[in-house]
């Protein structure tokens, strides 16, 4: 293999068609599914490519500093896809902890981790940091965000995304780490754990 690349959240909703759509398109790239499979991960989700030679599931928490320094000794990762969160609002105001461990504490493990897999060569190496239009507060007037509409976040996750998006940046500003972060706006489709909004609507109509 060419490459090898740790993407974290890959047995949830985006990430699961992350994985396939990497695992499908570029054979010569490894990538390392890493999930901790909490209610919202689910490994049905990948039936179809869990036997493929470029592609490796492993079960652990991005929260675990020793599991991850590890991990990254172990694969000599050259980038990063970070999905793996806490992405429920609601669960969020009945657990905000949960959302700043994995969140934020999850996103330094990783970011530290890569910094020191990659002090001595940074060239090539990437750390994608998958974010949420959330960081950016209520709609305004205008009806969209911009990458220049400063962070105003009103929910402890979107707070806790927030974070992680700031930390992502510090690690660029201060250690040069090579970070891409993107805001995007709700998504949707299949595999969507049935708690987010479409997927609720569609089950209960289903169910009467
Ligand atoms: N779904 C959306 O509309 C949307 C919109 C914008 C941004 N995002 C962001 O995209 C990413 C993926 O969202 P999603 O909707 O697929 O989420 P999801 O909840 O479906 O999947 C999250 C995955 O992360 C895993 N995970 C959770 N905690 C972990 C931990 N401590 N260690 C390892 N794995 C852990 C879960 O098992 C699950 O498989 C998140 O970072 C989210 O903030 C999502």
């Amino acid at each position: 293999m060419k490459q090898t690349i740790l993407l974290t959240g890959g047995a949830g909703f985006i990430g699961s068609h992350v994985v396939r759509l990497f695992v499908n398109k570029y054979p010569e790239i490894h990538i390392v599914n890493l999930d901790n499979l909490t209610y919202a991960g689910n490994l049905e989700n990948l039936t179809d490519i869990d036997s493929k030679s470029n592609y490796t599931f492993i079960k652990g928490d991005i929260v675990d500093k020793e599991f991850i320094d590890k991990l990254f000794k172990q694969y000599n990762f050259d980038g990063v896809i970070h999905l793996a969160a806490e992405s429920h609002v609601d669960r969020s105001i009945t657990n905000p902890l949960a959302f700043v461990e994995t969140n934020i504490l999850g996103t330094v493990n990783l970011l530290n981790a890569a910094r020191h897999s990659w002090s001595d060569n940074m060239e090539g190496k990437r750390f994608y940091h998958i974010s949420t239009d959330e960081v950016y507060g209520t709609l305004g007037e205008t009806g969209l965000f911009t990458e220049e509409t400063p962070y105003d976040p009103r929910s402890p996750y979107s707070a806790s995304k927030a974070s992680s998006d700031h930390l992502v940046r510090a690690y660029y500003h201060t250690y040069d780490l090579p970070v891409v972060i993107s805001n995007c706006s709700n998504n949707y489709g299949s595999h969507q754990f049935p708690e987010k909004l479409i997927p609720l609507c569609i089950n209960n109509i289903k169910h009467n």
